[in-house]
């Protein structure tokens, strides 16, 4: 959704992008390039991060941002631990990435005052390496507001490509709703979908890498076979029983290895009367899946005192939403 009005020198905007669940994650096997072949149903979860970026033009030195070719970056704002202000960070990452694909010669440190900066706040609520894309929602709103500030007229399938080549779940915070991705999980269809689901969101205290689930995954090494068709049809009808009960990750026995805590933290969301219970993304983040606010926030009292925090909220959650100004 968008608001305000995009013009050429809009100089200011404000991203407010949605987390990521996997209602269905299947892992087929290891590609040529070392990623892993997915089956995957994203929906996107209403807990929210906001990017706000503006543009600082040295005094008497307007020029249209596109003919620009040294751009500052800096990031603001009260950074979470483990997210890191550097390149590691996935909205320098975009930046950088999309500043290349528009020809400009340096995105970064600033090195000259005269030099116009980008001035990138960040609010951050989604859980930091949590299993929910928290990291690749703030990239996908870097690369929608910067592509506005920056004059970039990427058009969507090129926002997709720089997407893409930033992180794997990158190209669907862009989109949001409701996707089947294939592939790296970057090819995406629209799924339709019904209804809405409350989630009760588990933290864990401490984080889990992607790579080390995968490569706990690669030492079991049996691809998946469980298909999404339960889970698509599900979403179709707006059945939360059903979907509940077709929940499915293949990288759970994988990271439960890794942190056997999960596997009681599950039992519990399922005993204290979850439709169904699932590992997000790559975790640890744990899911618990109810048709009502009122049943989400009764389980998630139950369940609180054992996790970092414990979240109600909707799904699906929309897309990212920009307002100019
Ligand atoms: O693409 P992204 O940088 O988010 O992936 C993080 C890590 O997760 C990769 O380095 C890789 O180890 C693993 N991954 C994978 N196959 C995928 C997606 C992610 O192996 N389809």
């Amino acid at each position: 959704m968008t608001r305000g009005t995009p013009t050429q020198t809009a100089t200011a905007i404000t991203v407010r992008v949605p987390a990521k669940v996997n209602l269905f994650l299947g892992v087929r096997g290891v590609r040529a390039d070392g990623y892993h072949e997915l089956v995957t149903v994203l929906q996107t979860a209403g807990l929210h991060d906001q990017l706000h970026a503006h543009l600082v033009e040295p005094h008497g030195r307007g020029q249209h941002p596109a003919a620009r070719s040294e751009m500052g970056i800096q990031l603001r704002g009260h950074l979470p631990e483990g997210v890191p202000a550097g390149p590691q960070n996935l909205v320098i990452a975009a930046a950088l990435a999309l500043g290349r694909r528009i020809g400009l010669t340096h995105v970064g440190e600033v090195h000259d005052d005269r030099d116009p900066v980008t001035v990138i706040e960040l609010e951050k609520s989604i859980p930091v390496a949590g299993g929910m894309a928290g990291g690749s929602a703030d990239a996908a709103a870097a690369l929608l507001a910067l592509d506005v500030l920056w004059g970039a007229e990427s058009g969507r399938e090129g926002l997709r490509e720089v997407a893409a080549s930033v992180g794997s779940d990158v190209p669907f915070c862009l989109e949001g709703g409701t996707m089947l991705g294939t592939g790296r999980g970057t090819e995406l269809t629209k799924v339709l979908a019904r209804g809405t689901g409350w989630w009760v969101v588990c933290e864990d205290a401490e984080p889990l890498s992607t790579a080390a689930v995968y490569g706990a995954w690669d030492e079991e090494g049996s691809p998946g076979t469980v298909d999404p068709d339960a889970v698509l049809a599900a979403v179709a009808h707006g059945d939360l029983n059903a979907l509940g009960a077709g929940l499915h990750n293949d990288l759970e026995h994988a990271a439960f290895r890794l942190r056997p805590r999960l596997v009681q933290a599950k039992e519990r969301l399922l005993a204290a009367g979850a439709l169904g219970a699932v590992l997000s993304g790559s975790g640890p983040t744990l899911l618990g899946l109810t048709a009502s606010r009122v049943l989400a926030e009764r389980l998630a009292d139950e369940v609180r005192p054992f996790h970092r925090a414990v979240h109600v909220v909707p799904g699906p959650a929309g897309g990212p939403d920009l307002t100019y100004g």
